[in-house]
């Protein structure tokens, strides 16, 4: 049977991951976080001593990384590494910036490639990250490109640190949120941007309410008149 793809792509902290969590969880879809797994080979790279910008380091690693998403009772992603689960260890600040040097790196997105594919042949998915609508599923019938100033996406992960009881200062998360800006736009394979027949979304002037609506309305309306 054919599968429904919804691609999610945007910047970090543009509130990808929660409105596609949402969305999935309203339309009975599975939502895939892929950035996941860019994370999980940036702490394995981490882990190994490996330079976040040393590619022939992080492809000699390659061969040993086994990658596995599941989900557990409340429907949430888990990643399985090498076997262990690294779903929280994954999201320290020095990963996501490991993640977002690894991720430039051509081996490492092709290593990913296939197994962000092969979960939307078997299931009906939303998936974010930054190349899903150009690349990794370029056939995606609804593709929304999620975006909102640095400073407003900046003040929203730092809001999230704080409440799940993370340190954290302002500044620094500003700072990341820059340098990925930077990285991830400007790198030549698979660079973030938005596909031709993506509709962006611009959060900075909206609450979560309200942006959950514009994506849901865009979604609903693509779906209604027959995308896959
Ligand atoms: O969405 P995230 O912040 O967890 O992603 C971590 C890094 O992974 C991000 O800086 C860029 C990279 N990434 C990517 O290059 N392509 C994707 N589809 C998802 C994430």
């Amino acid at each position: 049977m054919e599968t429904r793809s919804i691609a999610i792509d945007g910047p970090s902290g543009a509130g990808k991951s929660t409105l596609a969590k949402m969305a999935a969880k309203r339309l009975g879809m599975i939502y895939v976080d892929t950035g996941a797994l860019y994370r999980s080979i940036g702490l394995y790279a981490l882990r190994n001593g490996v330079g976040s910008k040393d590619e022939r380091g992080v492809e000699r690693l390659l061969p040993e990384i086994t990658l596995e998403m599941c989900y557990d009772g409340a429907g949430t992603q888990r990643v399985i590494l090498r076997g262990e689960d690294v779903t929280d260890e994954i999201r320290a600040p020095e990963v996501s910036i490991y993640a977002s040097d690894v991720s430039a790196m051509p081996p490492v997105r092709e290593f990913l490639l296939q197994m962000q594919r092969d979960m939307a042949v078997r299931y009906d998915v939303i998936m974010d990250g930054r190349d899903i609508g150009t690349v990794v599923l370029p056939s995606a019938g609804v593709k929304i490109f999620l975006t909102a100033d640095p400073e407003i996406r900046a003040r929203r992960r730092f809001d999230e640190m704080v409440a799940a009881g993370r340190s954290a200062e302002y500044e620094e998360v500003l700072r990341d949120i820059n340098y990925r800006d930077v990285n991830d736009s400007s790198r030549a394979a698979a660079p973030l941007k938005p596909s031709e027949d993506a509709i962006t979304v611009d959060t900075s002037p909206f609450g979560l309410d309200e942006s959950f609506e514009k994506v849901l309305e865009i979604i609903e309306a693509r779906l209604k008149s027959g995308a896959k």
